[in-house]
């Protein structure tokens, strides 16, 4: 097995607490044949950047770089997360583009593969995630790297219209030309940047998931649903019930039911619509009332970004419209924490919610939908409300899926789901756990790896 190596915007060091699933299964994959991790290590200096740590971890080593204050703004702030962000969500009335933001972009993926490309070995395999780093294959090709490398998109992949309409959308896309696997979330992603590359990208497709670039080189693509490490979250939660956050939590419900959402506070989760639904389920079900409490966590996320300050403000104003229409004196219908917990803390509040809420105007996979229902109790689990607009619609198919636009629908999911028998609640539950128990996030590293390297 060749050596792996990982990229990635960030970096879960050694010893970092709140690593997700996803940062636990690389590093169990770097673990298993050796590797590196190198990537961004979070850190801006006043300097020009660029400057190159290294740490040893068993056989992984961790490499990483700083960057400059300007080169974070145009890189991360702005191209990434103000230009690319939400044109990959559908969202190109956000979409802000500017070519001094597009080049800082570049000159941060060169100056990775500048940094990388000397470590690499002619057998390594490179895998690069997410949409930060979508020109550093075509980067590493040019410093005369020649060994396999694939591509995962964390995020959407939308409409072939949508792409065409980002300025010199030909140059930054077919960047992606260079790679040897490029792995989508759905089967729908997938084919999305199929008809690009067919229509506007230059390229061809020449057989089932297999493209030609303009120059005759060919590469692959691939479905590959990100998942979560079932079997810990079920072991985690069910343990984390006697943490004192998670009976704090209970203790305060008194004896009524919890609906809960947990997502970075980002426009493309759909909160507004969500409290607005949730407020529409107050109007619409008043014989529900007073018996369910919606508990909403949203760690702030990208906070220097003009759009994210906004949606701050308007979800302030919002909770704070419904709390005072609807609460009592006794009970506030809407807890809205802007505050992050440790992984286990959430996976106890998951387990204590009869509802959970995911309803994203647009979502790559959203591994919250399955880790609430990894975490549920096998003999009163909750049900989940989820978005048909998540890719983890495609298969939570026994969740209550909803439109997130369509109020009336997720206020009625809402009442549905509270009010739902326990046997029925079993048979949901028990067909996405038998999914999720197979479909692991080993199982997905394990099969892209192996795609990869047979591509
Ligand atoms: C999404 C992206 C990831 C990103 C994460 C957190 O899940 O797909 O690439 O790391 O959001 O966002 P942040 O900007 O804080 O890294």
């Amino acid at each position: 097995m060749s050596r792996l190596v990982v990229v990635s915007n960030r970096v879960a060091l050694p010893g970092q607490s709140m690593a997700g699933g996803l940062a636990v299964a690389l590093q169990a994959a770097l673990r298993e044949r050796g590797g590196l991790w190198f990537g961004w290590n979070g850190k801006s200096v006043r300097g020009p950047g660029g400057n190159l740590e290294q740490q040893d971890e068993g056989n992984i080593r961790y490499a990483t770089v700083d960057l400059s204050r300007a080169d974070l703004d145009a890189y991360y702030n702005g191209f990434s997360n103000r230009t690319l962000w939400p044109l990959l969500h559908f969202r190109l009335d956000l979409v802000d583009y500017d070519r001094a933001t597009r080049e800082g972009y570049r000159r941060v993926n060169a100056m990775f593969a500048d940094r990388l490309a000397p470590m690499l070995r002619e057998d390594d395999t490179v895998w690069v995630h997410d949409y930060h780093l979508i020109p550093l294959a075509a980067l590493l090709r040019e410093r005369g790297i020649g060994c396999r490398i694939g591509f995962f998109l964390h995020v959407p992949m939308p409409s072939a219209d949508l792409l065409m309409a980002m300025p010199d959308h030909q140059r930054l896309f077919s960047g992606l030309y260079a790679y040897d696997l490029l792995g989508f979330q759905t089967r729908r992603d997938n084919d999305r940047f199929q008809s690009y590359v067919r229509l506007y990208g230059g390229g061809e497709v020449v057989g089932k998931d297999l493209l030609q670039a303009p120059g005759g080189r060919r590469f692959r693509t691939g479905v590959f649903p990100i998942s979560i490490d079932t079997a810990h979250i079920a072991s985690q939660a069910a343990a984390a019930v006697n943490k004192p956050a998670v009976r704090g939590l209970r203790t305060s419900l008194e004896d009524r039911l919890l609906a809960i959402g947990v997502d970075r506070l980002d426009y493309s989760k759909g909160l507004p619509e969500r409290f607005h639904g949730f407020e529409r389920y107050l109007q619409r079900h008043p014989d529900q009332k007073g018996s369910l409490t919606y508990l909403q966590l949203a760690p702030v996320s990208r906070g220097e970004v003009n759009e994210y300050q906004m949606l701050r403000n308007h979800l302030e104003q919002i909770a704070g419209h419904i709390n005072g229409a609807h609460a009592e004196p006794n009970w506030t219908p809407l807890r809205y924490v802007n505050r992050n917990f440790p992984h286990a803390t959430l996976t106890g509040f998951y387990r204590s919610a009869r509802v959970g809420l995911v309803t994203p105007l647009r979502d790559g996979m959203n591994l919250v939908a399955k880790e609430y229902v990894a975490s549920q109790d096998p003999e009163n689990p909750g049900v989940l409300v989820l978005s048909l607009l998540a890719g983890a619609a495609d298969e939570l198919r026994e969740a209550l899926l909803v439109n997130p636009h369509d109020l009336d629908g997720v206020a009625d999911a809402i009442a549905s789901a509270a009010a739902m028998p326990l046997a029925r609640r079993k048979e949901r539950w028990h067909a996405m756990m038998e999914h999720l128990r197979k479909h692991d996030i080993n199982a997905w590293r394990k099969d892209y790896l192996s795609a990869l390297e047979s591509a």
